[in-house]
């Protein structure tokens, strides 16, 4: 583990009561979740269809969290304005989605969001290693996107060190998110292996637990105590 490096919790809405929006992200809020994760699905570049801009409007008007928004979609660049535009502090594009990551990168901080870059199972870590000095985070998924509850992917982790360890060498600070199947029994293994951001969807929107419970609980797991 990083030594004193704070680790937060990122709610992902895609369990969420769709019914009661704004008031199961202020749970989150209130609860004591750190940023909001959005997930935007095109049908495309992911099977499944999620939601857009107006949903995360919504979001934005119930939080006065940040907000950010994991774009699992092709062509992320045309989609970065009218995000933004909505509400996003932080635009992270899939880099198996995008055959230009530099203007990809460049519309983000015309738009002034902070961007991030998320990769699927099957990418390397070492395919990020040319942008790390140009963005702020790095999305390692932990599960196939698409879908919210399933199981974590652990041969995947390794690559948060990776990334660690090539920012380091950079010279560049980077925060390193997990995204899929991040749970109380298994969150203090992704801050061993060097994650200091946790996107938790199932794990806090869930029938058996309140958000409030379920941050509560995560926060445990990983040992943090404020
Ligand atoms: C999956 C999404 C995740 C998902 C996480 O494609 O990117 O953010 O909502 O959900 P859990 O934590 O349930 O795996
Ligand atoms: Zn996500």
């Amino acid at each position: 583990m990083s030594g004193a490096e704070r680790v937060l919790i990122a709610p992902s809405i895609l369990t969420a009561d769709f019914g009661r929006l704004a008031a199961d992200v202020a749970a989150a809020e209130a609860g004591g979740a750190d940023v909001m994760h959005i997930d935007v699905m095109d049908g495309h570049f992911v099977p499944q269809l999620s939601f857009g801009p107006l949903v995360l409007e919504a979001v934005r008007r119930a939080t006065s969290l940040p907000v950010e928004v994991h774009m699992m979609v092709a062509n992320p660049v045309d989609q970065l304005a009218p995000l933004a535009e909505a509400g996003a502090d932080r635009l992270i594009f899939h880099l198996e989605a995008a055959p230009d990551p530099h203007a990809a990168i460049e519309r983000t901080r015309e738009l002034g969001c902070q961007a991030g870059i998320a990769i699927s199972p099957p990418t390397p870590a070492s395919s990020l290693e040319p942008w790390l000095t140009a963005i702020d985070m790095v999305t390692v998924m932990l599960v196939h996107p698409g879908r919210g509850g399933q199981e974590l992917l652990a041969d995947h982790l390794p690559k948060v060190g990776e990334l660690r360890r090539m920012a380091e060498a950079a010279g560049t600070p980077l925060v390193v998110e997990v995204d899929g199947g991040v749970k109380a029994h298994n969150a203090s293994m992704c801050v061993e292996a060097g994650a200091t951001l946790l996107v938790a969807g199932s794990a806090v929107y869930n029938d058996r637990e309140t958000p409030t419970e379920a941050i509560a609980g995560l926060h445990e797991a990983i040992g943090r105590t404020s």
